[in-house]
């Protein structure tokens, strides 16, 4: 039945493509692989490393570990613990002229994404220095295409979230605009991801929470997205999007990474001490990365950049508190039953499956109950797990939704990779359903 759902989505439409591009990631997995990183870094013959991490993560023995491994592989290694969580303009601009300076011929990221984006726009702007915006998308940007390959970078997340290391995007916040936006090339994908379970071990309930939806939308969402075969085809092949749709090797890890959150992310977020758990949810952050990075995401995480780059006075447990911020999972999640509701008659077979993988009962439910089979499982999830209720619950209210809709509209590349076309006044729609679910 799946299946039959599965070839009818990608059945040829005129004028669409007939096509789609895999970019692989190199990906070494598994407990404990933190100690395998001065060999590789050695292997890619690099003699002088920046090692890129934020200020808490300093302070554990992630770093210690990984830094501990490149000196005994004979690696010249330099610290930067300056990576800001949710970066912005300012602090990739910081990041990148430590770059510039240090004379690195590589780069590596101990962090959660906020880390590894950071040190892809460092790599970047280091080894291709531009006007900051030169490189950022259009039409906030220039929308450049990067010039060439970047320096290697191993990346090493510590939390089980973003998936940044199979990817190439570098995602920030531009601060003048209150907007976030980012950085798309297949050059910023790292030159390999390192991802050690066992860092999980050390996360903060609500970051394993926030980062864990960030897994669970990036899934549903390159699930859901309109089919590769009713994107325009490229003008050349060599220029088709990485964002392409959804596409039959994306849907391989968007079902195995839903599946493993349906059973694992409620046990992860609490237990610390679930190593299984919190080891799978890692795994599923993988997964999703390698699938979205190859599909791309899209209402959600488009109505995600103006619910953070807004914020007003949120300051959530489990991150820092010197700035407000809402944590992109959070910041993507709340949004995500109103916009499911929304996308299921585009492909009800699809959001049904989802629903089952994710632990849905689905038993009897026919296509005309996807929206709400769906959107209720997600809300649960969003309940035990201690999550923002809706955008109200991010610190909006009703009379915030035009400048809301105003700061998501031109995020055009995310929003149109949705099955169904959404303009201002589905926008608006989207986040007044969003406003609060229980
Ligand atoms: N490039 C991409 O493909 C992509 C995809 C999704 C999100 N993002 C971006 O990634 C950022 C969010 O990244 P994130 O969710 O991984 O979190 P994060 O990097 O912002 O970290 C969240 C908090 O957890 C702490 N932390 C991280 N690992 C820890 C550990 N093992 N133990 C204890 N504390 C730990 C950090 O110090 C920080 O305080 C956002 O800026 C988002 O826009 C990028
Ligand atoms: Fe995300």
């Amino acid at each position: 039945m799946a299946a039959m759902g599965c070839c009818h989505y990608y059945a040829p439409s005129a004028g669409g493509d007939d096509a789609f591009s895999i970019d692989v990631s190199a990906i070494t997995f598994g407990a404990g692989v933190l100690n395998e990183l001065g060999d590789h870094a050695r292997a890619r013959g690099i003699e002088r490393i920046a090692l890129m991490t934020d200020k808490v993560l300093g302070g554990l023995e992630h770093v210690a570990i990984a830094r501990e491994s490149l000196i005994d592989a004979g690696i010249d290694v330099v610290l930067y613990d300056e990576v800001r969580v949710e970066p912005t303009d300012r602090s990739f601009l910081a990041a990148a002229h430590f770059a510039g300076e240090g004379d690195f011929d590589g780069f590596v990221s101990v962090g959660g994404g906020s880390v590894i984006d950071t040190c892809k726009a460092a790599n970047l702007y280091s080894t291709h220095p531009a006007e900051f915006l030169t490189y950022v998308n259009a039409p906030i940007g220039g929308g450049q295409p990067v010039p060439g390959p970047l320096k290697p970078h191993i990346a090493c997340p510590t939390t089980s979230g973003t998936g940044s290391e199979c990817t190439g995007i570098a995602i920030f916040d531009l601060l003048a605009m209150k907007a976030k936006t980012g950085i798309v090339s297949r050059h910023l994908r790292p030159t390999l991801a390192l991802v050690d379970a066992t860092c999980a071990a050390t996360l903060p309930r609500n970051v394993v929470a926030a980062s864990g939806f960030d897994v669970l939308s990036h899934a549903l969402e390159s699930y859901t997205a309109m089919a590769y075969t009713k994107r325009a085809a490229p003008e050349r092949p060599s220029l088709r999007p990485m964002s392409q749709g959804a596409n039959p090797w994306s849907d391989l890890g968007c079902r195995e990474a839903l599946r493993l959150l349906g059973e694992y992310l409620v046990r992860a977020v609490e237990d610390a001490g679930d190593s299984e758990a919190r080891g799978q949810v890692m795994w599923a952050a993988t997964l999703a990365g390698i699938a979205f990075g190859n599909a791309g995401v899209h209402a959600p995480h488009g109505m995600s950049y103006a619910v953070a780059g807004l914020v007003r006075d949120f300051r959530p447990e489990g991150y820092p508190h010197d700035a407000p911020i809402v944590p992109h999972g959070m910041s993507v999640m709340v949004n995500a039953p109103s916009v499911f509701r929304f996308t299921a008659s585009a492909c009800p077979q699809r959001h049904l499956d989802a629903a089952g993988w994710l632990g849905a009962e689905t038993r009897g439910a026919g296509e005309e109950d996807a929206a709400e089979v769906l959107s209720e499982r997600l809300i649960s999830l969003m309940r035990v797990t201690g999550m923002p209720n809706g955008i109200t619950g991010v610190g909006y209210g009703e009379a915030d939704i035009p400048a809301l809709t105003e700061g998501a509209y031109p995020q055009r590349r995310l929003l149109d990779n949705a099955p169904r076309p959404i303009g201002k006044d589905e926008l608006n729609g989207l986040f007044r359903n969003a406003l609060a679910y229980w």
